[in-house]
């Protein structure tokens, strides 16, 4: 019997990706003019908070976040207040109201995995208090709340492409009105980690696609990515940290990488990963574990989040089955005071990602959701 393959936590590069699309319009933020391309998401971050001036003054951040963003905030001079989220992954905006004060200069608001936050309310708390809106969509590339892009009402908006895409890097800033305060233009970054990266992506996206490709095929690929990797790795830039490089902030995302983002039919991969989020949940069918139970019309997913009893067993049962799961959120920043927020410390202790991207079929998905039985029944 064949090996089954596994499934990965992120989708891969495959051959139509490289061909010029034709006939589809360009969606949200991409067709926005003046959308800076940045090398990461934190970079976009820092020159948001940079470009608002918000140097010295507070900005109110949900105590459920990655961590990162938190760094760069902070980095670009900002002081923060953390506000508290429920169980459920919504930004409590009474609470977000009791933390204003004379100091306030922004609201940070992060749309959790595709999944929007209560926005015009915030909005409204923005406006009587004189504050900006930032609409962190790192995790939201491509969501909508109902009609509405999410990152197209805030004073700017995050994005972070490599979590949605097949790109090697890449994060984006959107500012509704144009300024850039004196940064410096964003420097282009190393050439051969992206060469590096795009070439195991595509490595794994052939071999989940072409099983049965000739061994040699395989190995003689292999070995001309495991070479790009030797030369790439003095330069390397890593993606995917919790630590804030201050050295990276001033890069942008590579012209190879940007090229990709050209390719990509938005529509398409919402819906895909619409329906594997569907068929995922139908399939555990238990809608007490997961944090989001329902999937809203215009939400692209961008992961299914799993609430587990034991993160580190069922992380370690997925793993041991090829599923790539990931430990989603499990520490925050440092800076967060402990024991205020208990829902933000349950979620962070129980919540772990599963793949619905769009590269995954009903066979991957229907052979995830049988471990997840075996996970939640042990
Ligand atoms: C909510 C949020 N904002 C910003 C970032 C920063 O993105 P990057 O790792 O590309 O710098 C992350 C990273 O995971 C994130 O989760």
């Amino acid at each position: 019997m064949a090996a089954l393959m596994d499934i990965p936590s992120l989708p891969g590069l495959g051959p139509e990706q490289l061909l010029p699309r034709t006939g589809v319009a360009a969606s949200f933020p991409f067709n926005r003019f003046g959308l800076e391309l940045t090398y990461l998401g934190r970079n976009a971050v820092w020159r948001a908070a940079r470009m608002l001036g918000l140097e010295g003054g507070e900005v109110i951040v949900p105590a459920y976040h990655h961590g990162v963003e938190v760094s760069a905030l902070l980095h670009a001079g900002a002081r923060i207040q953390f506000a508290r989220v429920d169980g459920e992954g919504r930004l409590d905006v009474e609470h977000v109201r009791a933390c204003v004060g004379p100091h306030t200069r922004a609201i940070y608001v992060i749309h959790y995995a595709g999944f929007p936050q209560p926005l015009d309310a915030l909005v409204e708390i923005a406006r009587e208090c004189g504050a900006l809106l930032i609409e962190d969509c790192a995790l939201s590339l491509f969501s909508s709340d109902g009609e509405r892009p999410l990152g197209s009402l805030g004073d700017a908006a995050i994005f972070c492409f490599y979590k949605t895409l097949p790109v090697p890097h890449g994060g984006g800033l959107f500012m509704r009105k144009a300024t850039t305060a004196g940064l410096a233009p964003l420097a282009l970054p190393p050439l051969l980690p992206a060469l590096s990266h795009l070439a195991g992506s595509m490595l794994v996206a052939s071999e989940r696609r072409f099983p049965s490709a000739g061994r040699w095929v395989r190995t003689g690929a292999k070995a001309v990515t495991r070479h790009i990797r030797e030369w790439a790795r003095d330069e390397d830039i890593p993606v995917g940290t919790q630590e804030l490089d201050p050295a990276v902030l001033h890069l942008g995302m590579s012209p190879m990488a940007a090229r990709l983002l050209e390719t990509v039919d938005a529509k398409q991969v919402v819906q895909r990963r619409r329906d594997n989020w569907f068929l995922l949940h139908e399939w555990i069918g238990r809608p007490g574990r997961t944090v989001w139970s329902s999937l809203p019309p215009g939400v692209c997913p961008l992961f299914y989040a799993l609430e587990v009893d034991d993160k580190d067993h069922a992380l370690r049962r997925l793993w041991s089955r090829g599923i790539h799961a990931v430990d989603f959120w499990r520490y925050g920043h440092p800076s967060v005071p402990r024991d205020c927020f208990p829902e933000v410390e349950a979620l962070r202790r129980r919540v772990v990602e599963l793949p619905c991207h769009q590269d995954l079929g009903r066979e991957e998905l229907e052979r995830m959701a049988r471990v997840v039985w075996e996970v939640l029944e042990t």
